[in-house]
């Protein structure tokens, strides 16, 4: 097993920890908050630092992962690839794509992974509707309706609501798709003010021919709804991510397959850790990243101006 150290153990880092530390991956870990230091070296039994310049000179690690807030991402990552270790960054990649383009340059240079935290492409409902797209059964699919929706934790303040949630749905489009989106156009607002960015959005990206994704975010709603609709010629896909649930609809009626729930984290974290076994690929590359994060640069200017914005990427 290689040898990982988590950077950041909070809300979300410390699932990190409880998947690494099951697949005996767990080496160490770093957060600048001594509290859960002390907790989380008590419940996995391993060092944890409180600062990552001293966990990188103490440890002998193959690739580390990164769950701090998202605008740490580029400082910590550039650090860790200069290091020589394979990296995974939680999304957004960083929150400007300049900073991604460096990181992606740095680990060519380094012959370093690099890859995202894009969970949904491991969520194994999307990895069934991949399956049963390529199957062609239902036609091409034409139109994508996301909504990610949720009240606000309090816990997100560097980042709105786009670049903390809607990128997750705008990546899946692209992986659904298959290409990059050509236009988007966005719509957002903001009623809270104890973050940056906004709090609700609407972004439509408009891919080639006629195929169109819808993304809907919120830090609004009093209930957490993470679902998506694909509308295809000759029939309709309807996806709960939480549940796992896929329901097909089409001329012959409706079918719900049965399947096993299974932790995204789990089966993304495997696949980081069989890459760096076998030196290959992420299914989600630096590249992603930097896409993703100029579509939400893109999205925000079309926002500001009230207009579409055409993207080349
Ligand atoms: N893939 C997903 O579904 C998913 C879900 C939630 C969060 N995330 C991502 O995970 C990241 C963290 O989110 P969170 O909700 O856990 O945030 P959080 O605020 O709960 O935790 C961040 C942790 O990082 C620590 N930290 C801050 N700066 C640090 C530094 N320089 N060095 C070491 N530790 C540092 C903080 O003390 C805190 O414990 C974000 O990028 C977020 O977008 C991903």
């Amino acid at each position: 097993m290689p040898s990982i150290g988590v950077v950041g153990v909070g809300g979300w880092g410390k699932n990190h920890l409880r998947v690494l530390d099951d697949l005996g991956a767990l080496s160490c870990f770093c957060d600048i908050d001594e509290t859960k230091i002390k907790m989380f070296e008590e419940r996995y039994q391993v060092k944890g630092y409180n600062n990552l310049d001293d966990m990188l000179k103490s440890e002998k690690l193959d690739a580390v992962t990164i769950c701090t807030p998202s605008s740490t991402h580029y400082e910590i990552a550039e650090k860790t690839i200069k290091f020589g270790l394979d990296t995974f960054v939680e999304k957004p990649l960083t929150y400007k794509s300049i900073e991604g383009e460096k990181l992606v340059k740095l680990a060519k240079e380094k012959n370093v992974i690099l890859t995202v935290g894009f969970i949904e492409r491991f969520n194994p409902a999307i990895i069934e509707l991949k399956n049963l797209l390529r199957s062609k059964k239902l036609g091409e699919p034409l139109l994508l309706e996301f909504h990610r929706e949720n009240v606000w934790t309090g816990k997100v303040k560097d980042v709105g609501v786009i670049m903390d949630t809607a990128v997750h749905d705008i990546d899946t489009a692209r992986w659904i798709f298959e290409e990059e989106p050509k236009i988007t156009y966005a719509r957002t607002g903001k009623v809270l003010n104890e973050h940056e960015g906004p709090d609700f959005a609407t972004i439509t990206l408009g891919f080639s021919g006629q195929k169109t994704a819808f993304i809907v975010a919120n830090w609004l709603t009093p209930k957490k709804i993470r679902e998506l609709e694909v509308v295809c010629i000759k029939g309709i896909i309807t996806i709960d991510f939480i549940t796992q649930e896929l329901r097909i609809d089409s001329d012959e009626g409706t079918i719900i397959p049965r399947r096993k729930w299974e932790e995204p984290l789990l089966i993304e974290l495997k696949d980081f850790i069989k890459c760096i076994k076998e030196r290959s690929e992420p299914l989600i590359k630096g590249l992603d990243g930097v896409n993703v994060t100029k579509i939400v640069e893109a999205s925000m200017i079309s926002h500001e101006t009230g207009s579409p914005i055409y993207l080349s990427l």
